[in-house]
């Protein structure tokens, strides 16, 4: 893995935007792994920018989500299709029919899961995926205990995910229980993954990743490690506790 220190939120954000408009301009039919959340919104902010004021093109661009809630229409507020319009696909040229989210409505979602799957793969697979961590190392909405080998699948949400994602909600008995998510499988069969990771509350979770330990289900993330192209932007915030133990941000392979 390689990790990018970075001061702040803003650097973070910038460098990300920067790595993904790079990888689309290098490859137009890019298919490119997206995450909700509050980590990438400025990422995707600045992606706008770079579209108004570079013209990078999003035409042959397709995108596949990570996840969705169980029971939100696409118009709530709350659901991550309205999430992924509002910060990013109605600003861009992306065409419509390439944009995948998992469908949290559908009234068979076993097999709403499988074909979600399958549609990743009779594109080719991701190329990059951008991902976000939970302060218990989830990624996507693979929990704790969640199988290294699960693919696309359901999943009731922690609590602690629950009060984590209460913050957009009115009331946490609103939170959804049940989200579908693409599963650490399928996250890992993506060419190159990118991890953002910003705050102190992501802090103790980076120091987890960043760790020597072997990969563990109980710790999600940290199958990372035995991906080959992982990079991971940090900021100060989110390596306090790794820095108590060296000095001044740099870039550096772990
Ligand atoms: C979102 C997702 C989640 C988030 C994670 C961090 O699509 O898959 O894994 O990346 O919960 O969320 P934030 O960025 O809100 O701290």
């Amino acid at each position: 893995m390689k990790l990018i220190e970075v001061t702040d939120h803003e650097e973070m954000s910038s460098i990300a935007s920067s790595y993904i408009s790079n990888r689309v301009r290098k490859n137009s039919h890019l298919n490119l792994g997206l995450a909700t959340g509050g980590t990438p919104k400025r990422t995707y902010e600045l992606l706008i920018n770079d579209y108004k004021n570079n013209g990078t093109s999003y035409s042959y661009v397709t995108t596949f989500n990570l996840d969705e809630y169980i029971g939100l229409p696409k118009e709530d507020v709350n659901s991550y299709h309205y999430y992924m319009n509002q910060h990013l696909f109605k600003y861009i040229n992306i065409d419509q029919k390439r944009i995948f989210i998992p469908d949290g409505l559908s009234q068979n979602i076993e097999l709403e899961c499988k074909e979600y799957e399958e549609r990743i793969n009779a594109h080719g697979g991701i190329d990059l995926q951008l991902l976000g961590i939970g302060a218990n190392g989830h990624i996507g909405f693979n929990e704790p205990g969640t199988s290294f080998q699960s693919d696309t699948h359901v999943v009731e949400l922690t609590p602690s995910t629950r009060i984590a994602n209460a913050r957009f909600f009115d009331f946490i008995e609103n939170v959804p229980t049940h989200a579908v998510t693409m599963g650490i499988a399928s996250i890992m069969a993506s060419k190159e993954i990118l991890l953002l990771v910003s705050g102190e509350e992501k802090s103790q979770a980076l120091k987890r990743l960043l760790s020597a330990d072997d990969p563990t289900e109980s710790f999600p993330a940290s199958i990372l490690k035995t991906h080959p192209c992982v990079t991971i932007i940090a900021d100060t915030k989110a390596l306090k506790d790794l820095n108590q133990i060296k000095a001044s941000p740099t870039n550096h392979m772990i």
